[in-house]
């Protein structure tokens, strides 16, 4: 009798468990995998290409890329272009391995508007569509925002650098595409704080190009490994740089030029000389981490600074201080110009620090004789850098929205 109950308890129990592990089974199939940290950047030339990256925590699924023309984003006509991607995997510390996903569109049609989404190609497991505009072919005038160590650590971190380029777009709705001089987030080994980097601003880095510069924290311990699989960049740096932490880009008629601070400077100078050699291009930016003019100097650069000088580079964006500083015009390290907001003839060179996009803000460091603006104002920052013909416009705000400086390049 005693046997017989227990063999009924044990069937019971098998059954119970049988139940439980079908539905979790049956759970697991039905569960889609909606794309996350999706990024928007420019690869190649922007008038006719985007490129993209996205996570999934599921590994080894595809990496669809679906665009049609126009903003309705209708994706069941003939005129869906579809193209697969590359599907790779990394090891995050907080999150186990993810998913990594990247894909690039060539031959667009220039100055014209796309929708696309991406995903593993099933139904239910696409991004929410959205929109981009490709470059004009003939383009008189631009805008792009500059940030800097937006370097956040939680939830609340990253919603100031949502507010950031909020305000950043609302100052300026037609600004094409964003340049972050570096530290993205304080520990890229916290797949959380990616998470939070790219969801508390989806609206913006999913429409309008990021393109980014590797800080300190980005490169933590001589390895960009963990944040350079969150990009999809141009493929042009310097030989023996980390892939994607040198580049430069074509946007109208900028060049920009992105150095890597942390590793391999020596073979940027050479690299740095002849990209800047070989572009036509009137407008000559920079864009680096640990800059030769923020708060205080950075003789590490100096190399760097001769090249500028040589090829009369407009604009340095900086970052990694913290605070807000812009120079006076600088040649070999010379103060050159009037004293005024406008630079005229390529006479100097311009070195800004847009404060900071996140939440921590730096005790102002002490005046240099090169600052010609140099505050602490502890709210969040952004700028604007409006290019028209031979006038370059820069005026960087505050994030509710109060301009604190405004200065004129004018060729
Ligand atoms: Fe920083």
């Amino acid at each position: 009798m005693k046997l017989q109950k227990e063999i009924v308890w044990l069937g019971l129990i098998i059954l119970v468990i049988l139940v439980i592990v079908m539905g979790l089974e049956w759970m697991k199939a039905g569960q889609t995998v909606k794309p996350k940290s999706l990024v928007m950047t420019i690869k190649d030339d922007a008038r006719t290409s985007r490129a993209f990256t996205w996570y999934t925590t599921k590994l080894d699924i595809a990496s669809v890329l679906q665009l049609v023309k126009g903003s309705e984003g209708k994706f069941d006509g003939e005129n869906v272009m579809e193209i697969t991607g590359s599907t790779s995997s990394i090891d995050t510390d907080s999150h186990g391995d993810q998913g990594v996903h990247k894909a690039e569109v060539s031959k667009l049609e220039p100055e014209t508007t796309y929708s696309y989404r991406v995903g593993s190609g099933k139904d239910k497991e696409w991004s929410v569509p959205v929109t981009f505009t490709t470059e004009a072919e003939e383009l008189d005038e631009f805008t792009f925002i500059n940030v800097a160590d937006s370097q956040g650590i939680t939830e609340e971190d990253f919603e100031l650098w949502g507010m950031t380029l909020n305000k950043a777009f609302e100052t300026f709705p037609n600004a094409r595409f964003i340049v972050h001089n570096g530290d993205l987030t304080e520990d890229p080994e916290d797949e959380l704080a990616w998470d939070h980097f790219f969801g508390k601003a989806t609206k913006w880095l999913t429409q309008v190009p990021l393109m980014p510069v590797t800080g300190n924290h980005d490169e933590v311990d001589g390895v960009a490994d963990r944040y350079i699989a969150h990009f999809n960049l141009p493929d042009n740096g310097a030989e023996n740089s980390i892939e994607g932490t040198t580049y430069s880009f074509d946007y109208g008629s900028a060049h920009i030029v992105v150095l890597n601070t942390e590793s391999n400077m020596k073979e940027q100078t050479k690299w740095l000389e002849q990209d800047l050699a070989d572009t036509d291009k009137p407008w000559k930016i920079v864009a680096m981490h640990r800059g030769p003019y923020g708060g205080k100097t950075n003789g590490k650069v100096k190399d760097w600074v001769s090249i500028f000088d040589k090829y009369k580079v407009d604009l340095v964006l900086q970052g990694h201080n913290h605070e807000y500083s812009r120079s006076y015009p600088l040649r070999e390290g010379t103060i050159v110009g009037d004293g005024s907001n406008i630079v005229n003839n390529r006479e100097g060179t311009v070195y800004v620090v847009p404060n900071t996009a996140g939440q921590k803000f730096n005790e102002k460091k002490e005046d240099q004789f090169y600052h010609q603006v140099h505050f602490q104002n502890e709210k969040q920052m952004f700028a604007g850098v409006k290019i028209e013909g031979d006038t370059l416009t820069f005026q960087a705000y505050d994030v509710v929205g109060e301009k604190l400086d405004e200065f004129v390049i004018q060729h």
